[in-house]
């Protein structure tokens, strides 16, 4: 069974080469950023989550934006590719990596984690899922429903302990950042989980997708829509906490494929649909109207990609 980590290790080196794709959705995120950076005036500091292979961000020119810039990524070896393949740093024969110039090892800092996106919880919902292709369909179903109920209910406590203890993650401030960017994370977060929904129930995607958004209620929807919209939270809440007041938030995100929405990548939706009982720190944050754009992925494939900007208020 591959791990969460493995399945973005995978689609990072499978999309390695195709910066021919990105051209369009490079210029529309990199605008996105500055946009944000011009409104926030002279950060001092900003955190970049999804860096990848940075085939849609202009490295260089992100790293002239502040005094200290933050890359971050679950996924190590792309990132250290991509600085790598932008000129921001060489990398020797032994695997060590050294910065070309004294202000980029100044001002550039790469923290490499997960982002509140419960990538241990996926994990074990993976795992408690995978084995499941011997058993009958009605017991099959049986057993995705308590998956992701306890998917569901871990993603929700994890949010808010997290929320509570203000858990630090090593090595990265926990909070601070005048600016911090989510650029297309949410979508990759909420992948492995319904494709193996859909693998395990073996309903097709497109269908499934469908129903989803159209609010099925029949067994597993319900339960699915809960698990996405708490993995959803998990990311929008880690990426908020590490907002100074007053500071902005960019969620860069593709929102369909195909022209079949991505359920759970609908932040308004997500802001919206709060519990009451966390309603109160979300009400504090001031959406502003959503740009969005087509990303082709390859000549078959066309996402539509949502621009997110998202004030938090002063103290
Ligand atoms: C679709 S890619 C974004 C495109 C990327 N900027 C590029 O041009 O290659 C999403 C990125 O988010 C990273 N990612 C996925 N889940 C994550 C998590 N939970 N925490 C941090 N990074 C994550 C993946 O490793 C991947 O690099």
């Amino acid at each position: 069974m591959l791990q969460y980590i493995d399945i973005q290790n995978l689609a990072n080196r499978a999309t390695w080469d195709e910066g021919r794709y990105y051209q369009k959705h490079r210029q529309e995120s990199m605008s996105s950023l500055r946009q944000a950076v011009h409104l926030v005036g002279r950060p001092e500091q900003f955190l970049v989550v999804g860096v990848g292979n940075a085939n849609d961000l202009d490295l260089p020119e992100l790293v002239g934006m502040a005094p200290k810039v933050w890359l971050a990524d679950i996924d190590r070896a792309s990132v250290e590719r991509a600085l790598t393949r932008q000129g921001l740093q060489k990398s020797s024969q032994e695997g060590e990596h050294e910065a070309v110039r004294q202000d980029f090892q100044e001002r550039l800092r790469v923290w490499i984690g997960d982002a509140g996106g419960s990538a241990q919880e996926i994990d074990d919902f993976l795992r408690a899922v995978s084995p499941q292709l011997s058993l009958q369909q009605m017991e099959r179903l049986t057993v995705l429903t308590e998956a992701l109920r306890r998917l569901a209910k871990r993603a929700e406590d994890y949010r808010l302990d997290a929320d509570e203890a203000q858990v630090p993650e090593p090595g990265l401030p926990s909070t601070g950042f005048d600016l911090v960017v989510s650029q297309c994370v949410l979508s990759q977060i909420l992948w492995p989980v319904t494709q193996a929904v859909w693998e395990t129930a073996g309903i097709p995607w497109q269908e499934g997708q469908a129903k989803l958004v159209r609010g099925a209620q029949e067994s597993l929807y319900p339960e699915l829509a809960r698990a996405l919209h708490s993995l959803a939270l998990g990311h929008l809440a880690w990426v908020e906490k590490r907002l100074r007041p007053g500071g902005m938030l960019v969620i860069n995100t593709d929102v369909s494929w195909q022209g079949v929405p991505l359920y759970g990548t609908d932040v308004e939706a997500a802001l919206a649909n709060m519990p009451p009982s966390q309603g109160r720190k979300w009400a504090a944050l001031q959406l502003s109207g959503p740009k969005e754009w087509e990303w082709h992925l390859d000549e078959a494939t066309r996402a539509l990609v949502r621009s997110y900007r998202i004030k938090k208020a002063s103290l």
